[in-house]
């Protein structure tokens, strides 16, 4: 029996206290096509109180000291940990991805908490000799005050994780809105700020529409950084608006990532990585792995072990222990995997497996792709260069190491990248020349750990990354103080 929540309605969460909000619209476990929850569509109304108070317990939640802050980010964590299974099961049932990834998705919110909360005692700044007698200088890091973070269905609590934590222990506010489509890890991670005792108002969840609540986020003067992850189209236009207002903005918007099987490569272990990368979250990741560049001499081969080990591939309702590949979150999603296989066949690649939906039966009432094998893909052909994010893997043969490299870098992504050779030359050689924000050397493209920064470079993003110390470097200013203790005036490149 699965875990069930204790209410049909959810919330927002403003300044400690859940408000309700008169509009709403039905959340759907993808795997069953079950309506779960309702979910509030708030209006700017709400965001306004969110961020006043926001705005209010910033001011007392800075004067905090950080190692103090940081207990209540441990506190999160063990909080994390003791309803990591409830959590877990309440992911798949949202978001659909197998038990054993959702599993996964909540470690990464356990370690990022106990990670960042360390830097309550760290969140290093510099001292520096001064230029002049008896005057000391140091840098050091301020809070931005209210911050805004817009996060993802795919990962909705290992990337609310990667940003709110950082933007905490920073001495900052936040207002969050979640993906509509998951917005239970949400209403679940406030309720553990609410017991953690996390001071009213330094976290606000508003619960909405990307153009009503999101857009508010956005035009908001009191809210000074926005940090998002989400579709490229989106993050261009959070970009633009931002830009105008001159205010901080951190993206994240997905990749088209490739695995290179060179030709002293063990194939065994690449055929084990791309299944994991290309296949689970049923490819719905930021770094799902969606090219294989392989060299032409095992090419044969490669395809022949994919195929068989594909055979193996279950699918299903993730709540089922032994289900290997969940369902695509809604309708729309396997509407555009589907566009997809239709330009892949009219550009020419050979459609070797899956290629349709699953509707039958079991799957009748849920959102299911059956796993996708292209080959003889081109770099150029649009399903080797646009995201899908679906379980779709194009392989596309290269002649030489150097043609591989080219080919991972000729895409508007630069999210994740990897190679499987066992050359050691060849391995330094490409986490040198690959142009990504994440290489891995004989693994896939997924599995990012959280002490790590996660961005990626061109189209992913604009230069900021999540997670690791780096996120600290979106959530706060730096400050750089000078003391002078000569009591006379001394004047910084003249009196030297
Ligand atoms: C994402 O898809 O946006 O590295 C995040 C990984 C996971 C996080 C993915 N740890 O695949």
């Amino acid at each position: 029996m699965a875990i069930q929540l204790e209410t049909r309605k959810l919330a927002n969460f403003i300044n400690g206290e859940w408000v309700e909000v008169s509009e709403s619209t039905g959340v759907t476990n993808p795997a069953t096509g079950e309506e779960i929850v309702q979910v509030p569509l708030s209006n700017t109304s709400d965001v306004e109180k969110a961020v006043q108070v926001a705005k209010e317990a910033q001011k007392e939640w800075a004067l905090v000291p950080a190692p103090q802050r940081a207990e209540v980010l441990y506190r999160v964590g063990y909080l994390l940990k003791e309803r990591k299974e409830r959590l877990s099961q309440l992911l798949t049932q949202e978001n659909g991805k197998v038990i054993e990834e959702a599993r996964g998705e909540v470690q990464e919110g356990i370690d990022m908490a106990f990670y960042i909360a360390g830097e309550g005692r760290r969140l290093f700044g510099q001292t520096t000799p001064a230029e002049l007698k008896n005057k000391f200088a140091m840098s050091q890091r301020a809070p931005v005050g209210v911050v805004g973070i817009i996060t993802p269905w795919n990962f909705p609590i290992a990337i609310a994780t990667w940003k709110s934590f950082p933007a905490i222990i920073a001495g900052n506010a936040v207002v969050w809105k979640p993906a509509t489509e998951t917005p239970i890890m949400a209403y679940e991670l406030a309720k553990i700020f609410e017991v953690a005792g996390l001071p009213k108002g330094v976290i606000n969840v508003v619960f909405g529409s990307g153009s009503t609540v999101g857009d508010a986020f956005v035009h908001h003067t009191d809210i000074r950084v926005i940090s998002f992850t989400g579709s490229n189209d989106t993050g261009r236009n959070i970009a633009a608006a931002c830009g105008k207002q001159l205010k901080k903005v951190s993206l994240e918007m997905g990749g088209k990532n490739a695995v290179i099987v060179m030709d002293d490569a063990d194939l065994e272990l690449a055929v084990e990585a791309i299944l994991w990368s290309a296949f689970g979250t049923s490819g719905q990741r930021c770094t799902a792995c969606s090219r294989v560049i392989v060299h032409e001499a095992v090419k044969e081969t490669l395809e022949e072990r994919l195929l068989a080990a594909m055979e193996y591939l279950t699918i299903g309702n993730g709540l089922n222990e032994s289900i290997k590949v969940g369902p695509i979150i809604n309708k729309a999603g396997i509407d555009k995997i589907k566009s997809y296989i239709e330009i892949g066949k009219n550009e020419g690649a050979k459609l070797l497996a899956g290629g349709y939906e699953l509707t039958e039966g079991e799957y009748r009432q849920g959102n299911y792709f059956a796993p996708t094998l292209f080959t003889d893909a081109t770099a150029d052909m649009r399903i080797a260069q646009e995201e899908i994010f679906g379980p779709v893997v194009s392989l596309i043969p290269v002649k030489s190491f150097e043609e591989a490299i080219e080919v991972n870098n000729g895409v508007e992504y630069g999210l994740s990248s990897s190679i499987f050779t066992n050359d050691v030359n060849r391995v330094f050689k490409a986490q040198r020349d690959l142009d990504t924000g994440i290489v891995y050397v004989n693994a896939g493209t997924t599995g990012a750990e959280i002490h790590l920064p996660f961005g990626g470079t061109k189209g992913t993003g604009n230069g900021h990354r999540d997670s690791g110390v780096q996120a600290l470097d979106v959530f706060t200013e730096w400050k750089a103080v000078y003391v002078d203790y000569s009591g006379t005036l001394q004047r910084a490149q003249i009196d030297v």
